[in-house]
């Protein structure tokens, strides 16, 4: 144990100068002539109308085009989804039936897709068709430098059927690589830059302090001072930043501020913090800091609070002011911010729960939201006034409600012209400094990159909890007896492997969107897929494979020498609060909607009141019985998070190696075969495969933010 405690301080110590150094080498910090640009922005801001100004600050998904596309009267009976389908329509009948009119007729500099799928399907193809389609009814909008396109490709591109899905951050900061992530990142602003997405709303830097959280898995780690070696290695990844532009794609450096540290890690939560903001910002602002020295011109706002303070209206030390116009502790934000989904109207409902003084008109709402720092808007489905109630009246069904509205407030100079003109020429600066280039010969090419450097970022950032007698790396005079390989779990299932923000907001499991073609592009392969091959590889040996149904038949030929079994537990894919464990009542009138809260409904109902995982009754059964014949057992645990392992039937205690794998994105399977057979050996001659949190012994832990105590450190991982 001692070797352990040394390996441990050694990471926490010495690895972070060591790496910081190596990466800042590689990688120059952008000098973007970004004053020349506000300089040239100011110009084009003089020549733009009232509408054309308001149009920059907005920001609609794809999803409200086209729900305005039917709801506004008279404008298309056609429906987008449809039309679409109809390999004959028309460029003309998709844009009208989809909505995209109304970028040329609210004058729109930027648009986003929201956590669907595309509405034929997934592919490339289609989004390339919509994409550029946009782009087609922007060329109305004069004086525009680009169309923004806005893509929440947070682990790859990950809404594309078939692409290459990267690990997610979680499991990024388990490899402590940063020069391998800004390869990840520059990979990812090539593929969407391939369908047609020029800004990627990545890097989080949220520094998660309670792992209740559902988006703790979008974190690099508790520690300030890795997250920050992330954000800058991401932005420069993703960015490309030549001596005049950036050659990438925008980046966005989110959730500002402190959304990993909200009370009982609930998402859209409020954080309680008793120090000033200086003591705030070292904890959860050096993302911040490295981003904006990398040069990052855009920041979204996010949906927490401080204090009980929301930040899209400003939050208790008007923070979003105070990084543009002052700066914190050196880091001065010259880009423009942009809401979170509905972020204006979500605070309004906060803001108006604890306020006599309601924000009751949208025009309030607005220029509140715009006056606490935020230059543009971003408009999704359901604002309503009641985010949580189904039954609520909407304040806006489509973008041009909310044009009118925005123009209201600058008319009756609840925006004044400063803060105004501010807003549109910090996104017109932004712009300007974009020149996005795709730097592959091919898409083939660009996928045949990703699944090396997927592969490789999948294997670094898998953490060998346990080890019973060296089980792993399989022995090669133990693999040649091996003849039996039993599967128990979702050991054939993407969807668990991949995690949310795949395809659809929340992933969803199966395999449905990597068969085929799309899983030979994308890499795809579980364990179950990748092992038996992988032994047949190394040790020439073919393999019997049997599942949980079928080993009572079975039993009596399986022995501790010819049998190995390879069992998953995990859990669900989720995205933002669809993930959060554990809320206490006291939050229960926040989540009515009981979408999450402690009885979240959307999680397996013996998950949502505890983060623990076990096997099932059944499984739990036949690995009894192999495990009386010392039958040895890995266990494999994917998840957006640290776990407990140690409740119920204890897969931690009843198996002989135990693999933390996270949400090792499509080329996981590979990698854990990798691992098992010592293709690929833990942190043998780097410094990955170690914690980024604290593993809990048990809820307690968790609930207390192990302040007493844990199962394993951050910096713990098993060499082998
Ligand atoms: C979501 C998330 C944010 C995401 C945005 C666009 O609500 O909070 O991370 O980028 O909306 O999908």
């Amino acid at each position: 144990m001692r070797s352990l405690k040394i390996i441990i301080f050694l990471t926490s110590v010495l690895i972070w100068p060591a790496l910081a150094s190596a990466f800042s080498l590689k990688m120059s910090t952008a000098q973007i002539p970004l004053q020349t640009y506000l300089q040239q922005a100011d110009e084009i801001y003089e020549n733009m109308s009232l509408d054309e100004k308001v149009g920059q600050m907005l920001l609609p998904s794809y999803r409200l085009l086209a729900i305005g596309a039917k709801s506004i009267k008279g404008k298309s009976s056609m429906d987008c989804q449809t039309t679409i389908n109809n390999e004959q329509a028309t460029d003309q009948e998709v844009i009208t039936a989809c909505g995209l009119d109304q970028i040329a007729e609210n004058k729109l500099g930027a648009v986003l897709q929201d956590g669907g799928p595309f509405y034929n399907a997934p592919t490339l193809n289609h989004w390339q068709k919509l994409n550029a389609l946009a782009v087609t009814a922007h060329k109305a909008v004069q004086r525009d430098p680009i169309l923004l396109i806005g893509n929440d490709a947070i682990h790859g591109n990950s809404h594309v059927q078939g692409a290459v899905i990267f690990p997610h951050n979680i499991n990024l900061g388990v490899t402590h690589d940063v020069s391998l992530v800004a390869e990840i990142a520059a990979l990812t602003a090539n593929d969407s830059l391939w369908s047609g997405f020029n800004w990627i709303y990545m890097p989080t830097v949220a520094v998660a302090q309670d792992l209740r959280w559902g988006r703790t898995y979008e974190s690099f780690g508790n520690d300030p001072e890795l997250v920050s070696h992330f954000a800058r290695a991401y932005v420069q990844g993703l960015q490309q930043a030549s001596h005049l532009k950036f050659t990438g794609a925008l980046a966005c450096v989110k959730h500002f501020i402190g959304d990993g540290a909200t009370q009982y890690g609930l998402d859209e939560g409020d954080v309680q913090f008793s120090g000033d903001m200086n003591a705030f910002w070292k904890l959860h602002g050096l993302g911040y800091a490295s981003a904006i020295q990398a040069g990052v011109l855009n920041l979204m706002v996010s949906y927490s609070a401080i204090n009980g303070e929301r930040m899209h209206l400003g939050g208790p030390w008007n923070n979003l002011n105070q990084l543009k116009n002052y700066g914190i502790q050196g880091s001065r934000f010259r880009g423009f911010a942009v809401s979170d989904y509905n972020g204006a109207t979500r605070a309004a409902y906060f803001f108006n729960l604890s306020h006599k003084n309601k924000l009751s008109t949208l025009p309030e709402i607005l220029a509140r939201t715009v006056n606490s720092g935020t230059d543009m808007l971003m408009l999704g489905v359901d604002a309503k006034k009641n985010p949580f109630d189904s039954t609520s009246p909407y304040y806006y069904q489509n973008v041009h409600e909310v044009a009118e509205a925005l123009k209201s407030a600058v008319k009756q100079g609840l925006i004044a012209e400063p803060r105004f003109k501010e807003a549109v020429t910090h996104i017109l600066a932004a712009k300007l400094a974009m020149q996005p280039q795709i730097n592959v010969a091919s898409y083939e090419q660009l996928q045949k990159k990703e699944r090396v450097v997927a592969l490789k970022a999948a294997e670094e950032s898998l953490v060998l909890l346990k080890n019973e007698k060296h089980l792993l790396p399989l022995h090669k005079n133990m693999s040649q007896k091996i003849k039996y390989l039993i599967f128990i779990g979702e050991t054939n299932d993407l969807g668990v492997q991949n995690g949310g923000w795949t395809i659809n907001w929340q992933g969803q499991k199966g395999n449905q969107y990597f068969t085929g073609v799309d899983q030979a592009s994308s890499g795809a392969k579980t364990i179950e897929q990748a092992l038996p091959d992988v032994i047949l590889r190394k040790f020439k040996i073919p393999l019997h494979i049997y599942h949980v149904n079928e080993v009572s038949d079975h039993l009596s030929e399986l022995n501790a020498t010819n049998t190995l079994v390879v069992t998953v537990v995990a859990e669900p894919p989720y995205a933002e609060y669809m993930g959060d464990i554990g809320n206490p009542h006291e939050v229960d009138e926040w989540y009515d909607s009981g979408i999450a809260n402690h009885e979240n409904n959307y999680m397996p109902n013996e998950q949502s009141e505890v983060l623990q995982l076990t096997w099932s009754n059944t499984d739990a059964e036949t690995l009894n019985k192999l495990r009386d014949k010392s039958i040895p057992i890995v266990t494999i645990v994917y998840s957006g998070r640290p776990v407990v392992l140690t409740a119920g039937n204890a897969p931690l205690s009843n198996s002989n190696a135990v693999i933390a794998a996270f949400l090792p994105g499509t080329l996981g399977g590979d990698a854990l075969a990798n691992a098992m057979v010592g293709q690929y050996r833990f942190q043998y001659n780097h410094l990955s495969n170690m914690l980024t949190f604290p593993w809990p012994r048990n809820m307690q832990d968790v609930v207390d933010r192990f302040k007493n105590g844990e199962l394993f450190k951050a910096g713990y991982g098993l060499p082998t």
